[in-house]
């Protein structure tokens, strides 16, 4: 078990195991804000699939691909997040455990980040025609949740990514100037 020196933090917050779908992944947690945001969208959408008509299909075309996504994220992404309250807490230092830890997430989500904005792409043209179709159907609420899915993608994009992509270059300037 790792040893958090200056840390308030309990490790049962830091350190208990996440789970999304099926996948059982990780020993970080997804701060809770994010997996909630995420099943929330999720059930959303899974609702959305059996909505019918071109919107429906659409919702089912979306779906295809965000779940796979959303497993992705929770897996390489996300648990890194999990630490940044802690590590950002005045005098917080980084056991050595958990730097290597956090590079070696790192480095996979990096791995992982061309295939991950592809998948968002994807995900943006079944969007696309989820709200177009939506609109002729007078189907509002699959409007809004098509919205509602981009804006997730683009915060993703502008803030998640690099955020969690920021705590591994920073475990690793840590490690470097040993
Ligand atoms: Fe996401
Ligand atoms: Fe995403």
């Amino acid at each position: 078990m790792f040893k958090l020196v200056n840390y308030a933090l309990p490790f049962a917050v830091l350190f208990s195991s996440v789970t999304f779908g099926h996948a059982q992944t990780s020993s970080l947690t997804i701060p809770k804000a994010l997996q909630a945001e995420h099943h929330e969208l999720f059930d959303a959408l899974e609702s959305a699939t059996k909505a019918g008509g071109k919107a429906g299909e659409a919702a089912q075309r979306a779906m295809a691909v965000l779940k796979p996504h959303f497993e992705k994220e929770e897996r390489f992404a996300l648990p890194q997040l999990g630490a940044l309250e802690a590590l950002t807490k005045k005098d917080a230092t980084l056991p050595n455990d958990l730097r290597d830890d956090l590079i070696k997430r790192s480095e996979a989500f990096r791995a992982q980040l061309p295939a991950m904005l592809e998948e968002h792409k994807q995900i943006s043209a079944a969007l696309h025609a989820m709200r177009d179709a939506a609109k002729q159907e007078k189907k509002d609420d699959l409007v809004e949740l098509a919205e509602m899915i981009a804006a997730h993608a683009a915060m993703e994009e502008q803030v998640l990514y690099p955020a969690s992509l920021l705590i591994g270059e920073y475990a690793k300037a840590l490690a470097d100037r040993k």
